[in-house]
């Protein structure tokens, strides 16, 4: 049997207690195996711990993005959008998975959701990380995200219907199919439930946020999902495919590009948490058209981009419950921390956005207890910047320590 592993203390000059909201000075995190038992702040290290000092840089827990792909990247698109998608398979995406999950734990990204991947990929990625064969943040994934023929989901939408496409995916049409899908998903490894509420900007169909699945269908899939114990992720920009979706009775909404008051009272009745990923904007308009990506796309995050950041803005004012999730896999892995600045430029403080990454994120997760926070009995999960993120939140960009159940990551901090 390998040896237990020796107490270990990690020191820094601050801690920021996502809990408390505040920055406490001179923590000392006292580790057991792969969970924190202890966090003192007299100094005293306990005897015969192996004391990690990171001297005068600030920690905080790992952190959490409730959206992601991790078996996507654009950098795949190499000038030809239709060779990308042609000429590869699920095959492909599972070869280079293991490098965007190493990245996104590089960038301190200890925990995330993935939502929505093709074939299983992400279950058969989650499980290799869970065995320990290879690296990455702890994984919740939803398999293939549900959604009508022709919708977000269809990947087969605008080809011609000559060509004939393989692979498994969540296209769901009725409510009988879309229970039937979810219970496959869950057979298949599911950690949580994904569907398209609503169109998109990465799909081929003409609207940006029309409905995409009745009220009832969506009524069904929440019922469902929710009976085998998943909690569901929704895909929405328009307002009202947003408020059916809160009206089903969705865990979180995704994007939540176009969402009006009604939808913000909504989502404040029932406990709804939105999920903005408001970094996505930047990257599409200034990378997608150069890099081969079609140009109705470019035209949709026209649409949707500046309106999503405005009503960003009118949900923290109007005090919703808000977690982080940036949808990386439209944007390159690693990158997840460019978000929070976007998030404090439009209205949130750098503590709100630290939060929504943290303690909000585990319990959208029903995570708490485990991820999210410095404390006892929770995992180790660490990680460390050079500078004060609450003075300046672009510090999540350079994250030099990183520790994931008590095992160190990377350690690039300078004393
Ligand atoms: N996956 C999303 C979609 O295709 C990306 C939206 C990105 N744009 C944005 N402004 N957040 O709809």
């Amino acid at each position: 049997a390998p040896a237990a592993p020796a107490k270990v203390v990690v020191r820094a000059a601050h801690l920021v207690d996502t809990q408390s909201g505040t920055v406490r000075d001179n923590p000392l995190v006292v580790i057991d195996g792969d969970k924190i038992t202890e966090v003192r702040y007299d100094g005293q290290v306990p005897a015969g711990a192996n004391v990690i000092d990171l001297g005068s840089a600030t920690l905080l827990p790992g952190l959490i993005d409730c959206h992601v792909h991790l078996t996507g990247d654009p950098n795949e698109v190499k000038g030809d959008y239709y060779e990308a998608i042609l000429k590869r398979s699920a095959i492909d995406s599972a070869i280079l998975a293991p490098i965007y999950a190493k990245r996104t734990l590089d960038a301190g990204f200890t925990t995330v959701r993935n939502l929505g991947a093709d074939d299983y990929v992400d279950v058969a990625l989650r499980n290799a990380i869970n065995r320990g064969d290879i690296p990455g943040p702890r994984m919740l994934v939803s398999g293939p995200p549900l959604g009508a023929t022709g919708g977000h989901a269809d990947g087969t939408t605008g080809f011609s219907p000559w060509i004939e496409f393989h692979g498994i995916d969540g296209v769901a049409d009725g409510v009988d199919a879309i229970r039937h899908r979810i219970r496959e998903n869950v057979k298949n490894g599911a950690d949580v439930i994904k569907f398209m509420a609503s169109a998109g900007v990465l799909s081929a169909e003409g609207s940006v946020g029309a409905p995409q699945y009745s009220q009832e269908e969506m009524n069904a899939l929440v019922d469902e999902a929710h009976r085998w114990g998943r909690k569901v992720a929704a895909h929405a920009h328009g307002a009202e495919a947003i408020k059916m979706a809160i009206r089903a009775g969705v865990d979180s909404v995704e994007h939540s590009s176009m969402i009006d008051d009604e939808g913000l009272k909504l989502a404040k009745q029932k406990g709804t948490y939105l999920d903005f990923d408001v970094y996505n904007d930047d990257y599409i308009l200034s990378e997608y058209a150069k890099k081969g990506f079609p140009a109705s796309t470019v035209e949709k995050e026209k649409m949707v981009g500046r309106l999503q950041r405005e009503n960003f803005q009118r949900a923290v004012k109007a005090g919703e419950k808000m977690a982080f999730g940036t949808d990386a896999g439209v944007y390159p892995h690693g990158w997840n921390g460019k978000q929070f600045a976007v998030m404090t430029k439009w209205g949130m403080t750098p503590m709100q956005s630290i939060q929504a990454a943290t303690v909000n994120a585990a319990d959208l997760l029903d995570m708490k207890g485990k991820v999210g926070a410095v404390a006892p009995g929770y995992f180790a999960d660490l990680i460390a910047v050079h500078g004060d993120p609450i003075k300046d939140v672009s510090q999540l960009e350079h994250v030099g320590f990183v520790m994931k159940g008590g095992a160190v990551d990377k350690n690039e901090i300078k004393r």
